[in-house]
């Protein structure tokens, strides 16, 4: 069967006791590693799990045709960071799962969808989750995310190449928006607009700051990934929590 396991954001100490076991029963242990990147490679994994574990690439999970035949044969585990749901990515594989009756569990983690509530913005006033490519200049549809989202908060996750070790910064996904202001004018992200930008969440060198665009634009941080909120209206409970941030 095929075990699906979120092993969490940061680094081996975070998979639950549940993974590590189901970990332990099996012979093949793979890693996604491509929609997010832990702190800490590989070898960490493999001396803290006791297995090997073999990076696969987006193609060997989109195919679908490696990981399925194997857990015909024996039991293998799919790692991934996050949760496993926090990607739509690993949804084809269980639909094929199901239809091959092959057998699978799946055992959650904290995803950047659920930690991100770290900020003090609740999660239930969040809208629409926008995705920011690094190639942008013809794609609009994350400011319109923004704009539907309305009094609700924005989360623009950002995208990485963990291939190539490249990240895109929040102060590039800033400017993105200020490039589609300009040019549309809707008022949606203009009057240095309140953002929270969240580093590294989850991990010990985490950093979280609320602040103006303006002034976010002079920080650079080089701890990844980033991701980026733009939120929406604000509870004063919010608000105060906000402040630990500025
Ligand atoms: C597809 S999503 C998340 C996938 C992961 N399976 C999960 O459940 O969190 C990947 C994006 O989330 C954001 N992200 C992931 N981990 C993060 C972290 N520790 N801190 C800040 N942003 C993070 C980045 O913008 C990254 O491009």
């Amino acid at each position: 069967m095929l075990y699906l396991i979120g092993i969490g954001l940061s680094d081996e100490k975070d998979i639950t006791v549940k993974g590590l076991e189901a970990i332990r029963q099996c012979d093949i242990v793979y890693l996604e590693s491509y929609t997010s990147k832990l702190q800490v490679g590989v070898d960490k994994l493999e001396e803290f799990y006791g297995k090997k574990v073999v990076a696969i690439d987006r193609n060997f999970v989109e195919d679908g045709s490696g990981i399925i035949e194997k857990s015909k044969e024996t039991n293998v585990a799919l790692l991934v960071v996050g949760d496993v749901f926090g990607a739509t990515t690993h949804m084809g594989l269980i639909l094929r799962l199901k239809k091959e009756s092959i057998g699978y569990e799946i055992i959650h983690n904290a995803s950047i969808l659920t930690v991100v509530g770290e900020t003090g913005l609740e999660l239930y006033k969040f809208g629409r989750v926008a995705s920011i490519p690094f190639e942008n200049s013809n794609i609009e549809s994350p400011y319109d995310v923004l704009k539907e989202n309305g009094d609700l908060h924005t989360l623009f996750l950002l995208d990485l190449d963990t291939k190539k070790n490249k990240f895109m910064r929040f102060d590039e996904a800033i400017e993105y928006l200020l490039r589609i202001e300009g040019k549309r004018k809707e008022g949606i992200f203009d009057d240095n607009k309140l953002c929270v930008v969240c580093c590294g969440l989850g991990s010990k060198k985490q950093v979280i700051k609320a602040r103006g665009f303006d002034d976010l634009l002079k920080e650079k941080i080089d701890i990844f990934p980033q991701c980026l909120i733009v939120p929406g209206k604000l509870h004063f409970v919010e608000e105060e929590m906000l402040e630990i941030f500025k």
